[in-house]
């Protein structure tokens, strides 16, 4: 059996916050984030909407692409910093809201990286026959966990998800995952973290009054990690591949700075039309990159059968990986 997608799904919320609308907000300017990280305006949800919403409408659409129902779902899986809550995980929300009652269903933390460790998860399940069809999400709302009073972070981070169905397919041709490659450096994390609120640091007045609920990062020690490790994992997926880099049809990376993005591809050797970028209208939505981005680049004609496609990401943890897949 291989592991092959089947449905592509994507949502972000209405409200665009451009940088014009984060300069009354910060000290910062809309030429520093276009040219320092290549976003020009991102979507953040509003207070009724939780990572859940956002899950389950682009879950609607990948699982009607697919052409199944809900019941045929056997996994959910969500890769979330910004679950709607600890417990019960966004992907049990998310299996009441659809209906797909025959479904395990759970959450994981991978950070950006949350979509490649999904689809490998779901490739694993798929590939040694026990399940048919898994539905991987990566979704967040990080609107809500950004410190608008901190122009380090609060410009670079947007709301959204995207959904994928994971489905076996048997055909005689090689479409489907081909290869996938995760890491992780856990020594490093302090980089790139959200301090309170677990078991280390429990909600408490000191801990809201020294703002510890907020992402914090270390912006240029990420940047120059991120380059490194997305660099290595796109290499990586091509060889475990067995494919050449000129195979590569569409590049999908995390969508965390444009210079990131411009670094993997000119490490691949790709032209700019087979890299997708929307980093500048929707910013940098962690696990929601890239499953958004394949969503939306199927939908714009842009990925079509027996394409080869390279998906890579970097994120909190340290985290990172990749993925090669034939459409
Ligand atoms: O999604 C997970 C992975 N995340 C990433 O990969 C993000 C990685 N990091 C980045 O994308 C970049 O590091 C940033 C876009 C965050 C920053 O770019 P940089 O080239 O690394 O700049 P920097 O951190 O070295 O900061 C340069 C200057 C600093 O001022 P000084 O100390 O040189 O005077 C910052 O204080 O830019 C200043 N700065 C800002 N200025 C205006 C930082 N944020 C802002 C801002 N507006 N919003």
């Amino acid at each position: 059996m291989r592991a092959i997608i089947s449905g592509v799904g994507f949502s972000v919320p209405e409200r665009v916050v451009t940088n014009f609308d984060l300069e009354k907000l910060v000290d910062t300017s809309d030429e520093w984030i276009r040219t320092r990280s290549g976003i020009v305006e991102r979507r953040f949800a509003d207070e009724n909407t939780a990572s859940s919403d956002i899950a389950t409408k682009a879950a609607k659409q990948a699982i009607e692409m697919a052409g199944i129902s809900p019941e045929d779902i056997d996994m959910i899986v969500v890769g979330t910093v910004t679950p709607d809550m600890f417990f019960p995980s966004t992907a049990c929300i998310v299996q009441a809201n659809i209906g797909a009652k025959n479904a395990a269903a759970f959450d994981f933390s991978a950070g950006c990286t949350g979509f490649i460790y999904g689809l490998t998860i779901a490739q694993q399940f798929i590939e040694n026959g026990k399940m048919k069809h898994i539905l991987v999400i990566g979704v967040e709302t990080l609107s809500k966990i950004m410190d608008m009073t901190d122009r380090n972070t609060c410009v670079l981070f947007g709301d959204g998800g995207g959904a994928s169905v994971v489905s076996a397919y048997d055909g005689k041709d090689d479409r489907g995952i081909i290869s996938s490659y995760i890491k992780a450096d856990g020594t490093l994390g302090e980089l790139l973290m959200m301090p309170a609120g677990g078991s280390r640091i429990p909600a408490s007045k000191e801990s809201l009054e020294k703002r510890l609920h907020y992402i914090k990062m270390e912006g240029n020690e990420v940047f120059k990690n991120a380059v490194r490790c997305m660099n290595e994992s796109a290499v990586k997926a091509i060889e475990m591949a067995g494919i050449n880099r000129d195979d590569v049809s569409l590049l999908i990376a995390h969508q965390a700075n444009l210079r990131i993005i411009r670094g993997v591809q000119k490490r691949v050797g790709l032209p700019d039309e087979k890299v997708y970028i929307n980093l500048d209208r929707y910013g940098n939505t962690s696990a929601g990159t890239i499953p958004i981005c394949l969503a939306e680049a199927y939908q714009k004609g842009k990925i079509k059968e027996g394409d080869y496609i390279l998906l890579v990401a970097f994120g909190a943890g340290f985290t990172w990986g990749s993925v090669v897949l034939k459409w």
